[in-house]
C-alpha cells in the first residue's frame, strides 16, 4: 500500500489532501467531517480586518469608513460569518480541539497595525501554522505593483522573525511576474506558499440591472494556471508549495506533485460532490501509486516540473507560439465540449 505522507509547513500530513479556508472549515458538524473524510488537515476561515475593526469601533462614524470594504468582503466570501475577533479566537481554540488534524489559522489583514496584532493573537491560540491572505484587488490608479509587493514582503519578513509558529501566504496570480515577488517571498522564512487564490467577481444583472455576486465556484479546467506556475517554481524555491484552484479529483492531485507541489487545498469539489468525496480522491491517488509502482510521494514530486521533465518548454511561451502556430496539436478537452 503506498505511503501518501507528505510534509508541509514543516507539519507532517498524512496525505497532501488539505482542505482550504471557506464556510465548511467554520462548522463544527463539517469540521468532524473533513477529518472523518481522510483529509490531512484544515485551513479555518479566514479573520477579515474588517471583522477587527467593525468591533473595535462601534461608532457610526468609523462605521462608515470601513462599510465599503467590509460590504466588498462579504460579497467576496458570501458566507462569511459577521462574528467578531473574539469569537474568531474562540473558534480557532475549539476547532484545535474538536479535531487531531493540524488546523491552520487564516488571517487577511490590510494594515500593518492589525497583521502584527492578529498574528500574535491567533498563534496563542494553539494553531499549528499560519496562512496569510493577501487580498489586494486594485482600484487606486496611483498605487504601483512594485510598491504594493515590497509592503507585502516586509510584512512577511517582520511576521516571520516575531512568530513561532510557520507561516504560510495564500496568493493571487496577479502579479505582473509571479516568480519574482514568489521567489523574494520565500526568501523572508515562510514555510509555505499556497498557489493560487480565487477571487469572487461581480457580474451585472441585464433584466434587474444590478450587480450581482455569484457563487461561482472553479469549475476543473482552472487549475491550469495554478499547474504552470507549481511546475516553475517548484525547481526554483525552497519553500514549500500547497497547489490550489480547481483541483477536482485525484488525477489533478497527480498532476500537481508531479509539477512539484507538496500538498494540494480543495473547496469547490467539496460544495460540488461533499465532503466525503476526500475518501474517494484518496483511494484513486493510492490506487494510482500502486499501479504505477509509486512506493511514496517523494518518488515521483517534481519529476515533471520545468527542471526534470523531458519537455522543458512546456511551461514557457515558446509553447503557446508553437501551439497557436500549429493547432492540430491541440487536444479537444472532453471537459471543454
Ligand atoms: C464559499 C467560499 C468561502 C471561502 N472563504 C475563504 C476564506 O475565508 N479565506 C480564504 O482565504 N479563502 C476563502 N475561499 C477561497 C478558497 O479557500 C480557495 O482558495 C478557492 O476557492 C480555490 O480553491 P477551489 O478551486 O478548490 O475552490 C473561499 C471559497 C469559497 C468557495
Amino acid at each position: 500500500m503506498a505511503n501518501l505522507t507528505t510534509e508541509y509547513m514543516g507539519l507532517k500530513l498524512k496525505n497532501p489532501i488539505i482542505v482550504g479556508a471557506s464556510s465548511l472549515t467554520a462548522n463544527l458538524q463539517t469540521i468532524r467531517e473533513i477529518e472523518n473524510s481522510g483529509a490531512s488537515a484544515l485551513v479555518a476561515k479566514s479573520l477579515f480586518e474588517e471583522q477587527i475593526q467593525l468591533e473595535r469601533y462601534q461608532d457610526e462614524l468609523v462605521r462608515e469608513s470601513v462599510n465599503e470594504r467590509h460590504a466588498e468582503m462579504i460579497t467576496v466570501f458570501p458566507e462569511m460569518k459577521d462574528i467578531g475577533p473574539n469569537e474568531h479566537l474562540y473558534w480557532l481554540k475549539k476547532t484545535k480541539e474538536i479535531v487531531k488534524i493540524p488546523v491552520i489559522g487564516s488571517l487577511n489583514a490590510v494594515t500593518k497595525e492589525i497583521w502584527f496584532d492578529y498574528a500574535q493573537r491567533m498563534a496563542e491560540t494553539g494553531i499549528d501554522g499560519l496562512e496569510l491572505n493577501f487580498y489586494s484587488v486594485p482600484k487606486d490608479f496611483s498605487i504601483s505593483g512594485a510598491s504594493i509587493e515590497e509592503e507585502q514582503i516586509q510584512i512577511l519578513k517582520e511576521l516571520t522573525s516575531k512568530l513561532t509558529i510557520p507561516i504560510s501566504v495564500k496568493l493571487s496570480s496577479n502579479y505582473t511576474n509571479p516568480l519574482h515577488v514568489i521567489k523574494e517571498m520565500s526568501k523572508t522564512g515562510i514555510a509555505g506558499l499556497v498557489i493560487f487564490n480565487r477571487f469572487f467577481q461581480p457580474d451585472i444583472n441585464i433584466d434587474t440591472l444590478q450587480h450581482s455576486f455569484p457563487f461561482n465556484l472553479s469549475r476543473p479546467q482552472d487549475n491550469r494556471t495554478t499547474l504552470r506556475y507549481t511546475g516553475l517554481l517548484s525547481q526554483e524555491i525552497n519553500t514549500n508549495i500547497c497547489s490550489s484552484g480547481g483541483i477536482f479529483n485525484a488525477s489533478d492531485v497527480i498532476k500537481m506533485i508531479l509539477a512539484g507541489a507538496d500538498a494540494v487545498q480543495i473547496v469547490s469539489v467539496l460544495y460540488r460532490h461533499g465532503i466525503s468525496h476526500i475518501n474517494k480522491i484518496l483511494s484513486d491517488l493510492e490506487a494510482w501509486m500502486d499501479k504505477k509502482g509509486f512506493d511514496s510521494i517523494s518518488d515521483f514530486q517534481a519529476s515533471m516540473n520545468r527542471k526534470n521533465s523531458k519537455d522543458p518548454w512546456a511551461y514557457t511561451r515558446a509553447q503557446y507560439a508553437k501551439l497557436l502556430m500549429k493547432p492540430h496539436l491541440l487536444k479537444k478537452d472532453p471537459q471543454d465540449i
